[in-house]
């Protein structure tokens, strides 16, 4: 039994945080910015402002839409890599704020890919014929954990949350396939090494800067080309499908540059190719589902369409997904 996607909705902090503003913080310039990353601006979010809070006012707008009770979802899927704590999960405080009684959940941490590792294990719930709506959303409040003091990371990333309602369908559309990869040799390239168990904070591990993420730019950049599209390509040919068949493909937004690459190698020509990194950064986990929102409330999305969705983040995680559109 497939999985479908019944509603989709996604939330930004109203705080805009410009390239300029980001000039007077760091040695860098709005022109370096554009033409390296594609990013003009990132949502960033209020003081006291964190993924819950994001996630929550993305299940109330997916509720909404889908005209359903918080009590009609079994199971809750946040997909984040900047909880609000270790524990409480982000599911249980979201479960709390919108009253999903009926609910279970957890967080899930797969960075960039983490959407796309919560709609497959999502998915796979519908799929075992116990789970009726199960609410998977991708969040990431990236602000807490950068060092607005080193430009290699700061003027890359925003705040952000996505999400959607998963539901059983009997025909043969919805989520029709997917590859999901990781390498764990490549988590020296983009990583938080402190705050956690190996490394629990400290004066001194504040003091260092430990807490932020650190990365190498252009090791993630080679690797993130090659791995998006050999799996975007895979999916496609396993699938007897060419570039030309996908209506739109949505990728994860880290680098207009590694989304042209790979939109390049399956042969998906630019205007069926989402990009929003413009607008809101690399928000990880939440691009892809709010970029899916953006398309569906475009109108860029109907029944019937085809869509490739694909991601690369740390971990390394990477991986892509094929949904045959089918919405009610
Ligand atoms: N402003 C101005 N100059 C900068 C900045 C900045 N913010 N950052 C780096 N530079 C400088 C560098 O110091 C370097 O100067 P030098 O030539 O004097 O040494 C020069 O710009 C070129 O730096 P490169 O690292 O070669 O720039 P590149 O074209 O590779 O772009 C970037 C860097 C944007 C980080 C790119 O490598 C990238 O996008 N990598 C992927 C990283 C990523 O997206 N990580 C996010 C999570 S993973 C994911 O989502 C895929």
């Amino acid at each position: 039994m497939n999985a479908k996607i019944t509603a989709t909705a996604h939330y930004v902090p109203e705080r805009i945080m410009t390239n300029l503003e980001l000039e007077k913080l760091v040695d860098t310039s709005d022109e370096w910015i554009r033409s390296r990353t594609g990013i003009s601006q990132r949502h960033i979010v209020a003081e006291n402002e964190a993924s819950s809070d994001l996630s929550t006012r993305v299940a109330e707008q997916l509720l909404a839409k889908r005209g359903i009770s918080a009590e009609d979802i079994d199971l809750i899927i946040i997909a984040t890599v900047t909880p609000d704590h270790f524990t409480p999960s982000t599911a249980a405080l979201v479960q709390l704020n919108i009253g999903a009684k009926n609910a279970w959940g957890f967080d899930l941490s797969g960075a960039c890919s983490g959407f796309l590792y919560g709609l497959e294990t999502g998915s796979k719930f519908i799929s075992s014929g116990h789970y009726q709506k199960v609410m998977v959303i991708g969040v990431d409040t990236m602000s807490s954990i950068l060092d607005f003091t080193d430009r290699n990371t700061c003027v890359l990333f925003g705040d952000g949350a996505g999400g959607v309602i998963l539901e059983p369908t009997d025909s043969d559309n919805g989520i029709i396939d997917s590859i999901l990869k990781m390498d764990g040799s490549g988590g020296q390239y983009l990583h938080v090494p402190g705050g956690g168990s190996r490394m629990p904070a400290t004066i001194e591990s504040v003091e260092a800067k430990q807490h932020y993420i650190m990365q190498d730019g252009k090791k993630v950049f080679k690797f993130a080309v090659k791995g998006m599209a050999d799996v975007s390509e895979r999916i496609l040919k396993r699938n007897n499908l060419t570039g030309d068949d996908i209506a739109l493909f949505i990728p994860h937004q880290a680098n207009k540059r590694i989304i042209d690459a790979s939109a390049e190698r399956c042969k998906i020509s630019p205007e069926k190719v989402l990009i929003n990194i413009d607008r809101f950064g690399n928000t990880t986990a939440g691009t892809i589902p709010i970029g899916m929102n953006e398309a569906v409330e475009n109108g860029q999305i109907k029944d019937g369409d085809t869509i490739l969705l694909a991601s690369f983040g740390a971990g390394f995680t990477w991986g892509s997904i094929l949904i045959k559109w089918e919405s009610n």
